[in-house]
């Protein structure tokens, strides 16, 4: 019988919940309309569409009408990002070194095509200083991007302090809460962000879909071009299937949300003690007091992550913070900016649970890294 693995990599992508799944069936087999049409199929997909906004909008403490349906987070901060910059014509962003891609590649698009860009530095637990944000913004600074949760290190970024400097400086204000989402509170007043990315597919529901908050009152250009769907602020027939499934993800997040963060705080607390109790030569990255309670990234002094990760595979399913071929280490952007030593760095584990994830699972797996790293430490490297 195949055995899969022990998945310790929910940052990457959760599996879809059991209820978001059994409430998208029917939109599989009997609700195919489009939400568009004016006929009792139409009206039933409609009707579904608007039920999601409203369980995404509890989600995040905002209004319906303040949420778009997007394929992703990714198309989410496109939208922001480029939509800002479209809108004001030039000026200036600020974002941080330790944003995913879906940020920084947005930026350094805009950058080519005239903006200007600070890409502000973090400490050594990967936090960006609000008074950063205050030396660098200026009287043209447009928008202000910083994710609320760092995919590889779980930090959590002191959000509403950013946004009300940003505030303060006419500049609007994003946040990239892919990672957040359905792993802490997260409440756009509280916050005070003008724009939050979500992606459906780490809070249980399915990939391709995503939302994003735009506050009440702020015009964004449209990013796909097209008919007047979603209120003529995205074009495209609605992914009705997989809105449903991000509405009903939302609504056992905030449902169940107390419960899932102490699960996946106790499997993941249990990972790191039982690492740290049996090995020499380690550290974990991020910030302890500012952290998501899932994300467990821990370096492991003079191995290569990629081999420990091939190593485990079988066993554990995690991902490798580092690369290293033909002798040169490729440490992660993330690692590299929070300055973490080249010789841990290099043996980086990115170890994220979830809330399925049990406490025996969490010692089994310790105990696969342990000896793995243990088995590779006792290796006479020549
Ligand atoms: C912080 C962060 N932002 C954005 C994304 C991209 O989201 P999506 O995969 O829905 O496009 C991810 C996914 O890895 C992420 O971790």
């Amino acid at each position: 019988m195949l055995t899969y693995p022990i998945y310790l990599d929910y940052n990457a992508t959760t599996p879809i919940d059991r209820e978001a799944a059994d409430a998208m069936l029917p939109y599989l087999y009997v609700h195919f309309g489009n939400p568009s049409s004016a006929h009792p199929y139409g009206r039933a997909a409609r009707k579904a569409v608007d039920r999601a906004r409203e369980q995404v909008a509890a989600l995040l403490g905002a209004t319906p009408d303040e949420i778009i349906f997007t394929s992703g987070g990714t198309e989410a901060n496109n939208t922001v990002i480029k939509g800002v910059a479209e809108a004001r014509g030039r000026g200036h962003i600020i974002t941080s070194a330790v944003e995913h891609p879906a940020v920084l590649e947005p930026c350094h698009v805009l950058a080519a095509r005239g903006f200007d860009i600070t890409i502000l530095p973090v400490d050594a637990q990967g936090r960006v200083s609000p008074d950063d944000v205050r030396a660098a913004i200026r009287d043209d600074t447009i928008l202000v991007s910083v994710m609320l949760a760092n995919n590889e290190v779980g930090t959590v970024q002191p959000i509403a302090e950013i946004a009300s400097i940003a505030h303060e400086h006419g500049a609007l204000m994003h946040t990239d809460a892919a990672q957040a989402v359905g792993k802490m509170p997260v409440d756009v007043r509280v916050l005070g962000v003008d724009f939050l990315s979500v992606a459906g597919h780490k809070l249980y529901a399915p990939k391709g879909i995503g939302a994003l908050y735009v506050r009440q009152g702020i015009e964004l250009p449209k990013f796909m071009h097209g008919a007047s769907h979603e209120r003529n602020r995205r074009a495209g027939t609605e992914n009705v299937l997989e809105i449903v499934g991000l509405g009903a993800a939302a609504e056992v997040a905030r449902r169940d949300m107390a419960a899932n963060i102490e699960a996946m705080r106790a499997s993941r607390d249990r990972l790191r003690e039982a690492l740290t109790a049996r090995l020499d030569g380690v550290r974990c990255n991020g910030d302890p007091d500012h952290s998501l309670p899932n994300t467990l990234s821990i370096s492991f002094q003079n191995v290569q992550a990629n081999v420990l990760v091939e190593r485990i595979a079988a066993r554990v399913a995690a991902s490798a913070g580092a690369a290293c071929h033909a002798d040169q280490v490729t440490v992660s952007a993330v690692l590299a900016a929070m300055d973490v030593p080249t010789d841990y760095a290099m043996g980086t584990l990115r170890l994220s649970t979830g809330k399925m994830t049990t406490l025996e699972e969490a010692d089994e797996a310790a105990q696969v890294i342990a000896a793995a790293v243990e088995e590779l430490r006792g290796q006479d490297p020549n």
